[in-house]
């Protein structure tokens, strides 16, 4: 088995723990708040969550009445995804890689949400191709992932702040291999890229982009935790594109 599949492989029951039903920090503070925001009312609304992990995207898109499509490159995820999700919901979980999706027809869904994904995935350029070919004509793409300026696997904290040691050209593309945070056992694998690269890319397979955002914590979390608030102040985490066929 390919080693990016067999490292997710081993991770779905700690990253259920991780994301559990509602979603961990990053999420429910950070991304979670504007992926609703531009998904707007979902009901009856045909939906591919890619990357869906153990489902708790999905899950909580299909409880708002839409239709999702699940779609995961590791059997593990896609099996846990299945058992935590509840029976009554239109949600279809499939094992795939994400640049494989001729189980879907042409210009049938109305959004593509991919949380934390992109940069974990190796073959982008023909996934792009494959989302542009399966979203209908105003259908949109919402997609979160880590920022490419600000490696968090590659910061120190130090008594002068956060310092970050760039052990390679920030322009080189390049497959990174970062060891277990928290609670994790397994070294996580993932595709540094710069930022301009995601954007001719996308470009190049026809998509306008439509927004982008570095989110920020709410104000929610300056309550529960204020460091992680401060923190999120001084340097973005993440990156949000929202992206259009048209
Ligand atoms: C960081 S997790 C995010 C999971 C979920 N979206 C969430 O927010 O909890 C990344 C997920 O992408 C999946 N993945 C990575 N590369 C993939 C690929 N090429 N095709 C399909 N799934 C992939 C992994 O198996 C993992 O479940």
């Amino acid at each position: 088995m390919d080693q990016d599949r067999l490292s997710w492989e081993q991770k779905a029951e700690d990253w259920h723990k991780q994301v559990m039903y509602d979603g961990d920090k990053s999420r429910k503070y950070f991304s979670d708040p504007w992926i609703w925001k531009l998904l707007g009312n979902v009901k009856d609304k045909k939906i591919l969550d890619l990357g869906c992990g153990t489902g708790y995207l999905s899950i909580r898109i299909a409880s708002k009445g839409a239709s999702v499509i699940g779609v995961d490159f590791a059997e593990t995820m896609i099996q846990k995804a299945k058992q935590i999700s509840p029976e009554n919901l239109d949600i279809e979980f499939i094992r795939s890689e994400s640049h494989k999706l001729s189980f879907i027809q042409n210009e049938s869904l109305d959004f593509v949400v991919s949380n934390f994904v992109f940069m974990d995935i190796k073959e982008i350029e023909k996934t792009m191709d494959e989302l542009y070919r399966v979203l209908n004509d105003r259908g949109k793409v919402i997609t979160v992932f880590s920022h490419p300026c600000f490696p968090l696997d590659q910061c120190q904290e130090t008594e002068e702040g956060v310092v970050f040691n760039w052990e390679h050209p920030y322009f080189s593309k390049r497959r990174v291999t970062s060891p277990p945070w928290a609670h994790h056992k397994s070294d996580f694998i993932h595709y540094h890229r710069p930022l301009s690269y995601y954007w001719q890319i996308f470009k190049k397979s026809g998509f306008s982009v439509l927004d982008f955002i570095e989110p920020v914590a709410s104000e929610e979390l300056k309550v529960q935790s204020p460091q992680l608030y401060e923190n999120s102040l001084f340097k973005p985490v993440m990156v949000l594109f929202q992206l259009s066929k048209d």
